[in-house]
């Protein structure tokens, strides 16, 4: 898979997750909600893969709340958080969120009447800060933003904010998280199991025990009332396998080499294609982030051309793929229409050889100059 170079849509399963999976799979151990021996067991997998969440983000075991991916996760964080909240009916949420968070504080706006105010960015993709109303519910943003890196630092306000890691909490060294979490501001935090090398369609919110939350799943009482659903199990087993595999492997030190892998692509492409642009912070971003807009040829040109040799990477952000639509993440930074169509994200799932590095270098500079 050394050719594959989207870790920020999906991290390859790891060995780790691969196993806990197997393991369940094999065994079959019933539904956690049963009562026999089987469902003793089946509880047993899943309360061993919170207690692994629980850890690697310095909370407790309670404070974990699993649901099927990042985005319901994103859902049941905000939607949750406002709607048991007593304070004012005031949200904030930026303009470079992942539609699981935007959309959500718009549905909110919507349907429940809230007031909605959207914070800007700058030309680098940081968040421009406004005076937060002490009335104000709660402030929805994330640590780092999938399609330009770049890692925010979080406002300092008086008020809940809900925190998307789904990019960030793989791969920023777990004190960055510590700074914030679990810190009186920080009322969840989401997270998604295929960023961390886990299996897709399972994630969690981390909550600040003690938090109000109304339920946005109802049903039979899972996850103390908050997600009703059979639990996934063999998901959940995978997604605490791979959580902790990263944390034990040192998310610092592959942090690091990550970051020496990127910074040879960004120099390699900066200096070998007239005209590009890097987008998002020169040195504020994801350890394996680099992304790029180009002058006159499409991102999906150059997507193409790498896909031949046998690499994959993203012309846009992954749930926005096949879309003719520029990014709303670059507009908001500045970027025009026609330059934003041709976005070319590479997110490393591992650190580069310079070989490789180099020949995606050669690939994206053929292309840039064959449509010239
Ligand atoms: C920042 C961010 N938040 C939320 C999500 C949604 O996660 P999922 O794909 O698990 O629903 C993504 C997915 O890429 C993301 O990048």
């Amino acid at each position: 898979m050394s050719g594959y170079l989207d870790a920020s849509a999906s991290m390859p399963l790891c060995a780790e997750a691969r196993a806990a999976m197997l393991e369940v799979y094999d065994s079959f151990p019933g539904n956690p909600s049963s009562v026999h021996s089987y469902g003793h067991r089946a509880r047993s997998v899943v309360e061993h893969a919170r207690t692994q969440l629980a850890d690697a983000f310095h909370t407790s075991p309670d404070a974990v709340v699993f649901t099927s991916g990042g985005t319901e996760a994103n859902n049941l964080a905000v939607s949750g958080i406002a709607l048991a909240s007593p304070r004012g009916r005031r949200l904030i949420t930026t303009a470079i969120e992942h539609p699981s968070m935007l959309e959500t504080c718009r549905y909110l706006e919507r349907v429940h009447g809230f007031a909605l105010k959207v914070w800007g960015v700058d030309g680098f993709g940081r968040v421009v800060p406004q005076a937060v109303d002490v009335e104000t519910t709660l402030v929805a943003m994330s640590l780092a933003n999938a399609e330009i890196g770049t890692v925010q630092d979080l406002p300092d306000a008086a008020v809940p904010l809900v925190v998307d890691a789904v990019q960030a909490a793989p791969v920023l060294p777990a004190s960055l998280l510590t700074d914030h979490w679990p810190g009186p501001r920080v009322a969840a935090m989401t997270v998604a199991a295929h960023k961390f090398g886990g299996p897709q369609g399972v994630g969690a919110v981390i909550f600040r025990p003690g938090v109000a939350v109304e339920p946005q799943m109802h049903g039979g009482g899972q996850e103390r009332g908050l997600r009703s659903g059979t639990l996934n199990v063999a998901g959940i087993a995978g997604f605490g396998a791979a959580v902790e595999a990263v944390h034990r492997a040192g998310i610092g030190r592959r942090a690091v080499a990550l970051m020496e892998s990127r910074d040879e692509l960004i120099a390699g492409i900066l200096g070998a294609v007239p005209g590009v642009r890097l987008t998002g912070h020169p040195t504020e971003r994801l350890p394996g982030h680099a992304s790029f807009v180009f002058e006159q040829v499409s991102g999906e040109a150059i997507l193409v051309a790498l896909d031949v040799a046998g690499f994959a990477v993203s012309s846009g952000s992954a749930c926005a793929a096949g879309s003719a639509e520029p990014s709303p993440v670059l507009l908001a930074c500045g970027i025009d229409a026609d330059t934003a169509r041709t976005a070319v994200r590479f997110t490393l799932p591992s650190p580069l050889d310079s070989r490789t590095v180099d020949r995606v270098v050669e690939i994206v500079a053929a292309e840039c100059a064959r449509v010239e």
